[in-house]
């Protein structure tokens, strides 16, 4: 008459803690910086309440905030205070993130791993993540390799541990590999936006970015949510290319692409919580419709347990403080 199996004997007391199958670690977590070489003082983004642009004379400060919370890592985006169609403030040696990674690496050595966002659409008057051709309203493929190469060597000049491009721009890996290699970073660690979807989740990083595009939109080269086994091809090619890590982007939508890449791959795998994400469950707390920390926790908690094995998130600092 009695069940033998009763799955609610694990699930009482500390004996949850001895079953407990995924844990969420401090040594997870990247945290998302913006610099803005265009302010004065720190301004939080509207749409991602906590989340600030910083000028470059304040983000010292803010990454040594970062690394005393325990979290191993940044990634760094900049907002330029001048940009052309052909993005040219992205790659000088005295340009935002080039300036603001030479800061946080003298003050902090090996305290923190600097990583940089290597893409154009900060950088570009329209806002695409490569160069344009303004007769056909193209963003083409091969020349946007040059300066993302040009991009990378820059970064890694002013000392940046490991780069990071997400402009989904087909051979972009190899690209990068080869121009590091060239310059003698082969010791230089890529983390791929592998499978970057075309996702409505980005748009509070846009406004935090300055980043939104002046006419059509990122179709013609960030991927169909619908698809799942494309995903799959696009780390193939970066796996093949010479990626290091693997990323997925956005997360929660997207646990089933990091599923995939994880056991197909077992790769390093990075899942990217994006600023959307971010946004929502900040505004549903608000409300007081969530519980902004039991959300926040079951939120990257679910992202681990898909696979992920490093998390880039706005609610790095949040967690480290609820971990800790
Ligand atoms: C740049 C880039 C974007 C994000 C990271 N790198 C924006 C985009 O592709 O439109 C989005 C991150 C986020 O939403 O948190 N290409």
């Amino acid at each position: 008459m009695f069940p033998d199996v009763r799955l609610r004997r694990l699930r009482k007391g500390k004996i949850r803690n001895l079953v407990r199958e995924t844990t969420l670690s401090l040594d997870d977590l990247v945290q998302p910086i913006f610099v803005n070489e265009t302010i004065e003082s720190a301004i939080e983004i509207s749409s991602m309440p906590g989340i600030y642009s910083f000028p470059l004379s304040e983000v010292v400060k803010e990454a040594k905030e970062i690394a005393e919370l325990g979290i191993p890592a940044v990634i760094l985006f900049g907002v330029p205070a001048f940009k052309d169609v052909e993005g040219s403030s992205s790659y000088g040696e005295t340009d935002v993130i080039q300036e603001a990674v030479r800061r946080i690496k003298a003050e902090l050595g090996d305290e923190l791993v600097v990583i940089t966002d290597i893409c154009m659409c900060e950088y570009t008057s329209h806002g695409h993540c490569g160069i344009v051709d303004f007769g056909t309203k193209e963003i083409l493929n091969d020349p946007t390799l040059d300066v993302l190469g040009k991009i990378a060597v820059s970064h890694a000049k002013a000392g940046a541990d490991m780069v990071a491009p997400s402009g989904m721009m087909d051979g972009m890996v190899e690209a990068i590999r080869q121009a590091l290699d060239m310059e003698g970073f082969e010791n230089i660690p890529i983390m791929s936006y592998a499978a970057k979807f075309h996702s409505a989740f980005y748009g509070p990083f846009r406004e935090a970015a300055e980043s939104g595009y002046s006419f059509g939109d990122r179709s013609t080269y960030q991927m169909d949510p619908a698809n799942s086994d494309e995903a799959l091809r696009e780390v193939t090619l970066d796996v093949a290319e010479g990626a290091d890590i693997i990323m997925v982007k956005p997360a929660l939508p997207y646990l089933d692409i990091i599923y995939r890449v994880k056991t197909e791959y077992a790769m390093p795998t990075a899942a990217y919580n994006v600023s959307g994400e971010y946004a929502m469950l900040k505004a549903a707390a608000a409300n007081g419709w969530l519980d902004e920390k039991k959300a926040m926790y079951e939120s990257l908690i679910s992202i681990k347990r898909a696979g992920a094995d490093i998390i880039i998130t706005y609610f790095a600092k949040d967690a480290a403080r609820m971990l800790k």
